[in-house]
């Protein structure tokens, strides 16, 4: 059996953490990736996984990321912030929600897209919100929701461009207990991270261009 490499955003903790986790677990070998490398590290060591330092934000830190990995056959865009505030008074928080959330995923998928074409075999998925869905209202604070209905339209138009062999879907783990979460969510890291799991994973000619939660398709 081929050992397929996964590349996991934002993973030193919370869903990615658990994501990174789900994957070793599914044979896997997995590249921890954090924008402190010593983060990324502590993280990786009791899970035997690799680790790379990558801030989304930083484009040579995504090429240099992307070099020390190898050939990525799965990218979980993972890495989040949620700023407070409402939307027309926090401009800051808005443009750090669309580089991390968007321009971010996009750099990544733009560095391993072509190579997962050629290889023939690519799983690609973003880490969304029900506050990205127009079905669900676009909801959250400052840019959160904007971000995430960004990066739901990323992962619609990507699916189209790519072959069907690099499967590209979002996902929404529901209400998390993670530092963005809070302690009173109603989920644990590991069921918000069952469906990024099962997503990365996908058998030959499973869905793309799609958004699910529970592992079932849910309105854009
Ligand atoms: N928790 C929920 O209820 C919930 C619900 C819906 C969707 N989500 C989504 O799930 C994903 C994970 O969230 P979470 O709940 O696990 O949040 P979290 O515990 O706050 O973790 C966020 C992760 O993103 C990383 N990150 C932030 N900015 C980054 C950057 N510039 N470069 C690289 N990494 C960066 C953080 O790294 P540092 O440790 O360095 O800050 C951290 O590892 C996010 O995309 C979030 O929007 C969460």
């Amino acid at each position: 059996m081929v050992e397929r490499t996964a590349l996991v955003t934002g993973a030193n903790r919370g869903i990615g953490l658990a994501i990174a986790s789900g994957l070793l677990d599914a044979g896997l070998e997995v590249f921890i990736a954090a924008r402190d490398r010593s983060a990324a590290a502590e993280a990786a060591r009791p899970l035997g996984a690799r680790h790379v330092q990558l801030d989304v934000r930083d484009p040579d830190s995504i090429t240099a990321a992307v070099q020390a990995c190898g050939d990525v056959d799965v990218l979980v865009n993972n890495a989040g912030v949620l700023r407070s505030g409402r939307l027309l008074d926090n401009p800051t928080g808005f443009a750090e929600s669309l580089a991390v959330m968007v321009e971010g995923p996009y750099r990544l998928i733009r560095a391993v897209a072509p190579g997962m074409a050629v290889r023939g075999y690519g799983r690609i998925v973003n880490v969304s919100s029900g506050w990205g869905s127009f079905a669900e209202g676009i909801g959250g604070p400052s840019g959160y929701g904007v971000a995430k209905a960004a990066l739901n339209a990323l992962t619609v138009a990507v699916a189209q461009e790519l072959p069907g062999t690099v499967l590209v879907n979002a996902m929404c783990p529901g209400w998390v207990r993670t530092r963005m979460g809070g302690a009173g969510a109603t989920r644990s890291p590991q069921q918000g991270a069952d469906t990024a799991v099962w997503l990365s994973t996908l058998p030959e000619g499973g869905p793309s261009g799609s958004f699910f939660r529970d592992r079932r398709p849910i309105p854009w």
